[in-house]
């Protein structure tokens, strides 16, 4: 990936050796990539590759930090840099800053009430929190973390009755918004996460052996027992409520062929915003549109579905035509820095949305590794800022951005000042 490459950039011959911090001290992590790093070395194996895995191939995960890399800012000079103003506006709310934390399901796996620690993380950084259906901590429970902006995301499974009684629980524990994922209803082929079990419910000896050597994880995720899909265990039969069972018993029971018959269902039942996640067609942006959904939020699952298909970023322009300021746009996928943000920003996104770079967090230090990750996205994000030349976010503008490979400017690019 693009990303990996970076750490040699500033070496000569190998010298100074770059390092990045894997210290406990979360306020000495200058990166989400030290945030990694240190998930990296606490966390098993085969939670890694739960955690970093891409479908197949893996060249859409690939494609999601390529595509950010292909865009540079152009930046102005002698511009006021004194404000800085990064805070965003989501679903007419005013946030800390354009972001909200992606739904993630199995957070348990990372660490014990590991949705209760991202919710809490996002709330004290003042973003919203989007929770999975396959989380492990109650919906109820996370609606009670003081000053939280709360969204559901949906996954449809199983009969009528599951998706409907878990709009109605959205709706009774005040969630500001529904998502409904659309691209996962076919699990992705995530064959180096595969690889980590002997069979279908049962981890590999070299897995087991791996995660014994990791025991303040196996106690601070496992002290209470196996995480459980607790949102959703009752809508499972009571002889598959194991834990991998409950899971591959969820995926067999998620219809193939869902349909915006669906969208439209879910949308007369669900009153407050609503919005749909994991488009990247231009064609299926308008249907959404047309369905009455609130927003779309472009991505690729964080390129763990389709094997080798384009990213968010990509398509970011012709949504953005599409659905003009009617409805809200997000993208989420490969958001690592403040000026990916800024990128998904200039080119049209009116948010964007954050799934490992939390996760990296969470792993290295609970809600307030969480908040660390925020923060610093946060502080990035003002500081780039300033160095484009860019007063606030309002400033931003596709005219900002060059594409690497129409780099060097052709001439007839410098307009005449005034
Ligand atoms: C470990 C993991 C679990 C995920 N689980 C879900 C999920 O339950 N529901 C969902 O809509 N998206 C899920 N996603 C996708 C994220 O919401 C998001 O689109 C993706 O992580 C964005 O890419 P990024 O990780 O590069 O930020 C998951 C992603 C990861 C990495």
């Amino acid at each position: 990936m693009a990303a990996s490459h970076r750490h040699d950039l500033a070496q000569l011959n190998g010298t100074p050796r770059r390092r990045l911090y894997t210290g406990a001290d979360l306020a000495r992590a200058r990166t989400i990539e030290d945030l990694r790093a240190r998930a990296h070395r606490k966390m098993p194996r085969f939670v890694l590759e739960y955690l970093e895995a891409g479908a197949g191939e893996e060249t859409t995960l690939e494609r999601e930090r390529d595509a950010l890399a292909e865009w540079r800012f152009l930046p102005r000079t002698l511009t006021d840099e004194s404000e800085r103003d990064v805070h965003g506006t989501l679903l007419g709310t005013r946030a800390a800053m354009p972001l909200a934390v992606a739904p993630t399901g199995l957070n348990g796996i990372f660490r014990r009430h590991g949705d209760l620690a991202l919710a809490e993380g996002a709330a004290r950084a003042g973003v919203p929190f989007v929770q999975s259906t396959m989380s492990n901590d109650r919906m109820e429970d996370v609606a009670r973390v003081p000053n939280l902006r709360h969204w559901w995301q949906l996954y449809v499974f199983g009969g009528e009755e599951v998706w409907q009684s878990l709009v109605d629980r959205a709706d009774a524990a005040g969630c500001e918004a529904l998502v409904l994922t659309t691209n996962a209803q076919l699990f992705g082929r995530r064959e180096w996460y595969a690889r980590t079990r002997a069979t279908k419910t049962r981890p590999s000896l070299a897995t087991l052996a791996n995660a014994a050597r990791h025991p303040q994880w196996t106690l601070r995720t496992f002290s209470h027992g196996m995480p459980a899909f607790v949102n959703v265990r009752d809508h499972v039969p009571k002889d598959r409520r194991g834990f991998f069972d409950s899971a591959f018993w969820i995926r067999e029971h998620m219809p193939k062929a869902l349909s915006w018959d669906m969208v439209a269902k879910i949308r007369d039942r669900w009153k407050r915003p609503f919005l749909l996640k994991g488009l990247l067609h231009p064609d299926d942006v308008r249907l959404a549109l047309d369905a009455g959904v609130d927003g779309v939020i472009l991505g690729s699952h964080g390129g763990r579905q389709a094997e080798s298909s384009v990213s968010a970023l990509d398509v970011i322009a012709p949504a953005r035509a599409i659905v003009g300021d009617r409805i809200a746009l997000y993208m989420s996928g490969g958001i690592r820095r403040g000026s990916d943000i800024l990128k998904a920003l200039a080119l049209g996104a009116d948010a964007v949305l954050a799934g490992r770079a939390p996760l990296y967090g969470l792993c290295a230090g609970g809600a307030d590794g969480v908040h660390r990750a925020l923060e610093i996205l946060r502080d990035e994000m003002r500081n780039e800022l300033g160095q484009i030349g860019a007063p606030s976010l309002a400033h931003l503008g596709r005219e900002m951005l060059v594409r690497t490979d129409s780099l060097p400017l052709p001439s007839e690019a410098a307009q005449p000042a005034g």
